[in-house]
C-alpha cells in the first residue's frame, strides 16, 4: 500500500517533495513515471542505430570517431533509462526484446532514414537539440530523485552531440554550392518533423498527469517554443530557411504552414499546400510507424540470438 492517496501526493510534489523509491508511489504516480521512462529509454536506444547508419557518410575518419562517440553516449543513456524501469518493476529483457517494433515509444522523426551526412548533423541540431530541452525541462522539475541525479550526466552529454551538430550546419552552410543545399533539403524535413515531435498544443490537451506528478515542468507549447526559440535562430545565423518567424507583438514564434499536417515519408516532404489535418490524422500516422521502425529495432537485436547460440555450443 501506498503511504499516500493520489491527491496527498500531488499535493506533496507539487510542494516539491521528491520521492526516492517506489514503495513512496501510488499507482499511478508510478504509471506515469513509467511512461516518461520508456519514451526517454527507446527514444536513446533507438537513435543509435538512426546515428550508426548516417555516420558511415562521415566526411574523414576522424569526424567518424565523433558521430561514434555520440553513438556509444546514446546506448549509456538508453541503459540509464531502462536500469531506473526496472527500479519500478519493469523488465529491461521484456521491453527490449518482447515488443513489437511498432510498440517502441520513440518518437516518429527517429523512424526515419538518415541518409546522408547533413542529415545527420540535423538531427545533431535539431532531435538532440528538443531532447536537451524535454531533459532539461525534467532534470529541473521532476519530483524522481534517481532520475534528476541521472539526468546530470545525460545533460552535459547532450551538449556535445548539440554543438556537433551546430557546428556541423554551420560548416556545410559556409561551404555553399552542394553542401549548403543538402543542408537545406535536410531542414526543410526535419524543422516541421521537431516541432511536432512535441505533440499537442496546450489549448487541446486537457490533462497532464506528467505534470500534476511534477514529473516535468513545462507544458508540450512551452516546450516547443523554447526549441524554437534556439533553432529559428541558429538557422537564421547561417541563412538557411525555416517555415517559422518571430512575432513581435505576440513575442512568440510562429510558423509559417498549417500546423499539424501530413507528412509523405517516401518524398520526405511535408504536404502543406494540403493544408491543416487533425490531431488524430497525426496520431494515426505515427500509430503506423515510419519506414525505418522494424529496420532500427531489429538492427540493436539482431546479434542476441547468435551469441546465445554460441554459448549453448551450437550454431547460429
Ligand atoms: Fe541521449
Ligand atoms: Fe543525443
Amino acid at each position: 500500500m501506498a503511504p499516500f492517496t493520489e491527491d496527498e501526493l500531488k499535493e506533496k510534489v507539487q510542494d516539491g517533495y521528491i520521492v526516492e523509491s517506489p514503495e513512496e508511489m501510488t499507482e499511478g504516480y508510478r504509471k506515469a513515471l513509467a511512461v516518461q521512462l520508456t519514451v526517454q529509454a527507446d527514444t536513446e536506444l533507438i537513435s543509435a542505430p538512426a546515428y550508426w547508419m548516417a555516420a558511415r557518410h562521415a566526411p574523414s575518419t576522424n569526424t567518424q570517431v565523433s558521430a561514434h562517440a555520440i553513438i556509444q553516449d546514446e546506448l549509456a543513456h538508453a541503459n540509464i533509462a531502462y536500469r531506473l524501469l526496472e527500479d519500478l518493476g519493469e523488465s529491461k529483457e521484456q521491453l527490449l526484446y518482447g515488443r513489437e517494433p511498432h510498440e517502441f515509444k520513440h518518437p516518429y522523426g527517429f523512424d526515419q532514414p538518415l541518409e546522408n551526412w547533413a542529415e545527420l548533423v540535423v538531427a545533431n541540431g535539431f532531435f538532440d537539440r528538443a531532447g536537451i530541452t524535454l531533459l532539461s525541462d525534467v532534470h529541473r522539475n521532476t519530483s524522481y530523485g534517481p532520475l534528476k541525479r541521472a539526468l546530470v550526466k545525460v545533460d552535459m552529454e547532450e551538449t556535445f552531440h548539440l554543438r556537433h551538430g551546430e557546428v556541423w550546419m554551420r560548416r556545410l552552410a559556409k561551404a555553399g554550392g552542394e553542401a549548403r543545399e543538402t543542408l537545406q533539403r535536410a531542414v526543410d524535413w526535419m524543422f516541421p518533423m521537431t516541432v511536432e515531435w512535441f505533440g499537442l498544443p496546450d489549448d487541446l490537451k486537457r490533462h497532464s498527469g506528467q505534470l500534476d506528478y511534477r514529473l516535468k515542468g513545462m507544458t508540450n507549447d512551452e516546450l516547443r517554443q523554447a526549441w524554437m526559440d534556439a533553432a529559428v535562430p541558429l538557422c537564421e545565423s547561417i541563412e538557411i530557411e525555416v517555415p517559422a518567424h518571430h512575432d513581435e507583438e505576440k513575442d512568440a514564434y510562429v510558423l509559417d504552414y498549417p500546423f499539424p499536417c501530413q507528412y509523405d515519408p517516401e518524398e520526405k516532404r511535408w504536404l502543406f499546400d494540403e493544408g491543416q489535418i487533425s490531431w488524430d490524422d497525426v496520431f494515426t500516422r505515427w500509430k503506423g510507424r515510419g519506414p525505418m521502425n522494424e529496420r532500427y529495432v531489429e538492427s540493436v537485436r539482431r546479434s542476441r540470438d547468435q551469441v546465445k547460440a554460441w554459448l549453448n555450443g551450437g550454431v547460429a
